[in-house]
Formats: structure tokens, C-alpha cells, sequence
């Protein structure tokens, strides 16, 4: 099957250069082509060019985009998709004063969501989830990475990586897994930390790797949850199995994950709404894509991230939703896109940059997604006519979305 997309007002994310990441200032250097069409074969990318030297259409679907513009999908490095129910009662609590940290404490937050998943069936599990998914399908994402973190237990912990198995299979957007048992501790072990650290690595790793449920594995280093001790060994072992790691960090306080996730050659560390100049050191000359979850220190009303310190400093970063019923109840990219212009004084091409190559990037996947490249597989949106790249992030709640294709497919008109 072919697809030849015509009179585009111009694609947005060309890129011939083989980057598998934008760093520093490369991070405002965005590909753009006016006036042009793109060509797929089958899943990929196939071709593209000016409308001067547009080929033969037959043989092929023909999208007229009348002057829309064409981008390449988001790829959102960074979710929890798959939960039951929602939990505005905290949202409650936090505007009457309460902190993410003080409902934790309580047996509130993700606890509450663990014994919600575990009174949900499976299959109600992944209805929920998949109207989630369709969701960020119509608001441009192509590639999503779901945690678990829900389970906290052995049982339910299979259970919700099943559900995102599930998915994978039947969704049209491109999932990656992570297993993030070590979330928070589960009920059973409460008071008993290391213990459950022990169930983690004994018990659970190896059972989520024997039925191949997991790409990455992920802990939840920070201030009240897990030590950097205990980060360190639940990624050693999660390397043992195939799982590389994903980590979250600093988003309470400056929790040593940063350091240990860089020292581990994570292949993120995501949050980082703590950060001091040794942790922007840290990060310098390694692999590690320092990624950022706006639409969580929007929702908690926290600080947000240090991006203009970051990519001043030569950094590559990446931007994803952290889509979950506790902190960013969202996985609309194009609004955390606008929050890192509007917040953390990214321009539009940086934000588009950590939305799409770089959030590829952190999730192993930047040569085959994240931006308009031939050979890579045919993710994009297009758009009405805009009258610039800036228009995108700014006029944040416009619809400007018209058609959606994913793995060469046209699946919205
Ligand atoms: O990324 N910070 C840890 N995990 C999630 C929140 C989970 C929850 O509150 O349910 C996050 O913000
Ligand atoms: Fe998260």
C-alpha cells in the first residue's frame, strides 16, 4: 500500500542527517520543507519533495492536504496509560492544601490506584486504557511508552503488563513497556521496604522477562519512595534480564537519580523538576536523555525543570505527558509542548524536537521514528494551513488536526 500526501503547506521535521538526537543548539534546528508532497510505501517513509516534481498518482491513495501542514507524530516517552478509574478526590485535596507527598502518606496516590487495579477486571482494564489510547491517537501521538506501577504485586503487576501487551497487539500507535514495580511499596510489604525491593528483583523481574512483558524497567527514586541503593540494584538486575532503565528523578527533590540512572547508563531519567548544576553535570557526556514531564509540575503547581539551563549547557532533552490518574491526568503532547515553551522558555522548534526525535530517543526507537526522514516509518499528522511553526504551541487548544497516519495507514479523515 502507498500513500502520496499532496500540496502540503510544508512538512515540518526533514531530516537527512541521521541524528538520532538534537543536543544543545542543535535543538533549534528543525527541518522544513514548504510547498510539498511526501510519498509512503507500505509502513515507511519512502520519499518527499517539491510540488514542482511531484510524481504520478496513480497507483497510489492520494491525500490532497490543501496547504495543512504535515508533522511528524509525537512519540511520548513516558506514561502510565493503563489504570482504573481516576482519582479527582486527591485533586480535591490538593486544592485544599494537601501535597503529592502528604496524600502518598496516607496510603493515598499510587497506593490507591494499585487497589483500584486490583478490584478491575483485565478486560475492563484494557477498555479503559484503549479509550485513553484513542484519545492521544487524535491528538497526534505515534509512539507511547506505558508503565506499569499499579500492580504492586506479583499477580497484578502481570496483570496490567498483560493489558499493555494487549495493546501493543491491537492498538494502531506504535507501545513500548515498562515494568515499574517499584513504584511504591506495595501494601503487604508496608514498612518492610528492602523486603519488597528483594520481591522486586527475585520474584517479579524474572517473571515479567520470562513472558518477554517488559522493553525497559523503571524505579521511582525519590525523596519517601526508593533509595538510590535500591535504584541501583533494581536496574542491575533489571540489565541482568534485557531491561534497560528508564528511571524516575528528582521530581520531589534532589534524590541522587540522576547520578545513579547516568551511572547505570539509563537510557533516561525523567521528571527532573529538582535540579542543581552537579546533576546538569552529571548529565554531560553521557547517553542518558534527560527527560521532562511539564504537564506534571503543571497539574501539582511545582517548579518546572531547568530546560534553558539544560540546553544551554549543550544537553539533549526530551519531553513527554507522564499521562496518570495522580500527577497528569493529559497525554496531550501539543499542550506539553506549549508548556515548554511557555514555562520553560523552549522555542517551538526545541519543544517539537524533545517531542519527537528526542522522546524517541529515550525510549531506544530514534532511527526508525521521530521525524520525517526516508526509511523511517510513516508516522505523521497533518494539519490545517498554519501561518507558522509558532502558531502550533501558541494557539495551544485550536484543533488543527485533519489526518492522522500511523505505520503507513491513513486512519483519520
Ligand atoms: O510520574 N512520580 C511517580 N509516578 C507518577 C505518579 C503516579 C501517581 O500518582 O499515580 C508520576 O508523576
Ligand atoms: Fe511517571
Amino acid at each position: 500500500m502507498s500513500l502520496l500526501v499532496k500540496n502540503i503547506g510544508c512538512i515540518v521535521g526533514t531530516d537527512e542527517s541521521g541524528r538520532t538526537r538534537a543536543a544543545g543548539e542543535e535543538m533549534s534546528n528543525i527541518g522544513m520543507l514548504e510547498n510539498a508532497w511526501l510519498l509512503t510505501d507500505n509502513e515507511r517513509i519512502c520519499d518527499y519533495g517539491t510540488m514542482d516534481a511531484l510524481p504520478h498518482e496513480e497507483g497510489h491513495e492520494v491525500i490532497d492536504a490543501k496547504g495543512g501542514w504535515l508533522f511528524p507524530s509525537f512519540c511520548d516517552s513516558h506514561t502510565h496509560i493503563v489504570y482504573a478509574g481516576s482519582r479527582e478526590q486527591e485533586f480535591l485535596d490538593k486544592i485544599n492544601g494537601l501535597s503529592y507527598e502528604e496524600i502518598a502518606k496516607r496510603g493515598g496516590g499510587i497506593l490507591n490506584s494499585a487497589d483500584r487495579l486490583h478490584d478491575t477486571s483485565e478486560e475492563e482494564l484494557y477498555r479503559q486504557a484503549m479509550e485513553r489510547i484513542n484519545e492521544i491517537v487524535a491528538m497526534g501521538t505515534g509512539l507511547v511508552e506505558i508503565k506499569s506501577g499499579y500492580g504492586l504485586t506479583l499477580e497484578d503487576e502481570l496483570k496490567i503488563l498483560r493489558v499493555i501487551r494487549r495493546i501493543k497487539e491491537n492498538a494502531p500507535l506504535e507501545v513500548r513497556a515498562t515494568f515499574l514495580g517499584a513504584h511504591a511499596v506495595g501494601r503487604a510489604y508496608r514498612g518492610r521496604q528492602s523486603e519488597y525491593v528483594e520481591h522486586v528483583c527475585n520474584d517479579m523481574i524474572p517473571a515479567v522477562a520470562k513472558e518477554g512483558l517488559a522493553d525497559f524497567v523503571d524505579v521511582f527514586c525519590d525523596k519517601g519512595f526508593f533509595t538510590v541503593e535500591e535504584t541501583a540494584k533494581i536496574m542491575e538486575t533489571g540489565a541482568k534480564y534485557g531491561l534497560r532503565a528508564k528511571i524516575h528523578a528528582n521530581e520531589l527533590a534532589i534524590s541522587g537519580g540522576v547520578e545513579v540512572g547516568v551511572g547505570h547508563e539509563a537510557l533516561s531519567v525523567d521528571h527532573l523538576e529538582s535540579m542543581g548544576e552537579e546533576q546538569i553535570e552529571a548529565l554531560k557526556g553521557s547517553d542518558t536523555m534527560p527527560t521532562m514531564l511539564p504537564g506534571c509540575a503543571f497539574f501539582l503547581g511545582i517548579g518546572y525543570p531547568p530546560a534553558r539551563k539544560m540546553i544551554d549547557a549543550g544537553l539533549a532533552v526530551a519531553l513527554a505527558s507522564d499521562y496518570n490518574p495522580g500527577t497528569a491526568p493529559s497525554g496531550n503532547m501539543r499542550f506539553v509542548a506549549s508548556l515548554a515553551s511557555i514555562k520553560m522558555k523552549m522555542t517551538p522548534a526545541e519543544a517539537i524536537n524533545a517531542a519527537t526525535l528526542n522522546s524517541a530517543c529515550a525510549m531506544g526507537e530514534s532511527k526508525e521514528y521521530g521525524s520525517i526522514t526516508r526509511g523511517k516509518v510513516a508516522n505523521f499528522y497533518i494539519t490545517k494551513p498554519l501561518p507558522s511553526l509558532a502558531y502550533m504551541p501558541y494557539a495551544h487548544q485550536t484543533p488543527i488536526i485533519k489526518d492522522i497516519i500511523l505505520k503507513g495507514k491513513h486512519i483519520k479523515e
